[in-house]
């Protein structure tokens, strides 16, 4: 049985941007920069009603989609692309006129442990089609899980920092810009020029902060809002449709050019995944294949907990590999590890911020990656990798957009001096959402900062980790920490770039 799913997560977005520091950002783009910009723009969504309100929101109970074309006897070959026609209701039952919400697609086949991500192309009417390879021989199933929310508030994460100096002691609230009603700290980065500002503490100075954590969230619904969602929305946030459709056959792989671009990363065949460009994935089943391809390697991971999960799993699977303790948080390290046998060192850090933890992040282990790539020489024996999203979601994209191109200013200094260094970005995934949870954040802000992410590492020497996909076409959950089974296989692809077959 191969099943479909499909989530659909819609969407009605409107910014409101007051923040002085994203309109001088706006000012400063290069042509380049702006290019970049268009180019991740989302569809013009041109009919939609404003004010808008919840009851022309899309609701999933509303929403149907039929396998398309209907043929004869329901068989499909494999070599074949299969098209799935979705259409969106909103809550009154009525088909939606325009589009802009996300929908996300999975073909997948459990009993031989298969499954590709689908394509998805929106017809800004209400109607999306996504499209799927098919890969392998198999039967099938359709399943829908949709998602829905509104959004507006453009800082919806608030954080704070304790200051502190003998038995004083003051905390303040801070951000990547605040409106000027009090007096400012300002710790903009001098060298990549990444702002960063709390509310000066009354009787302390500015170096005087020592930590760095999370604060409240600021929800974008009304209250009364919020209580119409949820006594609407609560149970369907997890609410599944499936239906049985189809079974395919074997026949002559008939080659198509897809309708939509680009093709999928990858698709897992009997639990392994396999590249569909030309990076052939090697499985690393054993720690002496690992250690083997770390031999002499500086592995430098840079970003969230789903790089901290990279860190884990190789200090896990890795028995002469040894964690040096730092004393660090279990959550925000920094962590590094040794094997002194084979000269490897592997290392973590976190990005700066924002970084949404409850732990107290010392001031001190601050450091932005742009910065960090600087600090280092490179060459044949540096691997750097990097995963930077997930902290991002609840921000306006130019936030992002601004870190990644600091981040990108500094892969191209890196790669200019030493051009063996490898470096490798790990892609944002599909997460779980908590009801409070898609309150202030959802997929769609993951799928569009996905997209910022490639357009600005597009034509650069490093190679993506498409986590995306790797979740999306694995029949575990979408959790934001993939399990043990899809890392396993995010760590194959790695080594296969550290490692590639030809040079093993
Ligand atoms: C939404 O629909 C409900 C019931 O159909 C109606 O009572 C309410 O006034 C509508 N709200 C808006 C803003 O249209
Ligand atoms: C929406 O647009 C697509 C592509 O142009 C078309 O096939 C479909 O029939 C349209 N749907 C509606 C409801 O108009
Ligand atoms: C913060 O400091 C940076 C770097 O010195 C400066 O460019 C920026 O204008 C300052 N911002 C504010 C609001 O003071
Ligand atoms: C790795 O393990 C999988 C599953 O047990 C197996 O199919 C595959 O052949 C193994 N690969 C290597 C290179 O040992």
């Amino acid at each position: 049985i191969i099943t479909i799913w499909v989530i659909i997560i819609s969407t009605l977005f409107i910014w409101k941007i007051s923040c002085s520091i994203l309109i001088s950002f706006h000012h400063q783009l290069s042509p380049e920069e702006r290019r970049l910009l268009d180019s991740i723009a989302w569809p013009e969504t041109p009919h939609v009603p404003v004010p808008v309100s919840l009851n022309t929101t899309s609701d999933p109970a509303h929403s149907t989609f039929t396998i398309l074309p209907v043929r004869a006897g329901g068989q499909w070959h494999v070599g074949d692309e299969l098209e799935a026609l979705i259409q969106i209701g909103d809550f009154q039952g009525r088909p939606k006129q325009y589009g802009g919400d996300l929908v996300i697609a999975r073909l997948h086949d459990p009993a031989l442990s298969a499954g590709v991500a689908g394509r998805v192309v929106d017809h800004l009417n209400g109607s999306y089609t996504a499209v799927f390879p098919l890969l392998w021989e198999g039967r099938a199933q359709v399943e829908v899980t949709p998602e829905s929310m509104l959004m507006e508030h453009p800082a919806r994460q608030s954080f704070l920092s304790l200051f502190q100096s003998g038995s004083v002691s003051e905390t303040a609230v801070c951000n990547f810009c605040l409106p000027p009603t009090q007096p400012l700290c300002n710790y903009t980065d001098l060298h990549t020029g990444e702002p960063w500002f709390c509310y000066k503490p009354k009787k302390l100075s500015c170096d005087t902060r020592i930590n760095h954590y999370k604060g409240g969230c600021n929800y974008y619904l009304k209250a009364k809002e919020v209580t119409l969602f949820q006594s609407k929305k609560k149970k369907k946030l997890l609410h599944t449709v499936h239906t049985d459709v189809f079974i395919f056959l074997s026949g002559q792989p008939e080659v198509k050019s897809s309708t939509v671009k680009p093709a999928p990363a990858g698709y897992y065949y009997q639990g392994a995944w396999r590249a569909l460009g030309a990076t052939t994935v090697r499985q690393f089943n054993d720690s002496s294949a690992i250690s083997q391809c770390l031999k002499d390697k500086v592995v430098n991971l840079y970003g969230d907990s789903t790089m901290r999960q990279w860190f884990e799993y190789l200090n896990s699977v890795l028995p002469d590999l040894k964690e040096f303790n730092l004393r660090s948080d279990r959550r925000t390290g920094p962590f590094m590890a040794v094997d002194m046998a084979r000269n490897i060192l592997v290392k973590y850090r976190f990005h700066s911020p924002p970084i949404v933890t409850w732990s107290k992040f010392s001031t001190n282990e601050l450091r932005y990656v742009a910065n960090e790539l600087d600090g280092m020489v490179g060459g044949p024996n540096t691997v750097v990798v990097f995963s930077i999203w997930a902290h991002f979601g609840t921000f306006p994209v130019e936030v992002y957009m601004r870190r990644l191109l600091s981040i990108r200013r500094a892969v191209l200094r890196l790669l200019d001096r030493a051009p063996d260094t490898l470096v490798v970005i790990r892609t944002g995934n599909l997460r779980t959402m908590t009801f409070m949870f898609a309150m202030i954040n959802s997929d769609w802000y993951s799928l569009q900062r996905d997209r910022v992410l490639r357009a600005v590492f597009k034509g650069l020497n490093v190679h993506l980790v498409d986590a995306w996909d790797m979740v999306l076409a694995h029949h575990l959950p979408h959790e934001i920490h993939p399990r043990p089974p899809i890392i396993k296989n995010m760590i194959d692809v790695l080594l296969s770039y550290i490692c590639p077959k030809n040079k093993s």
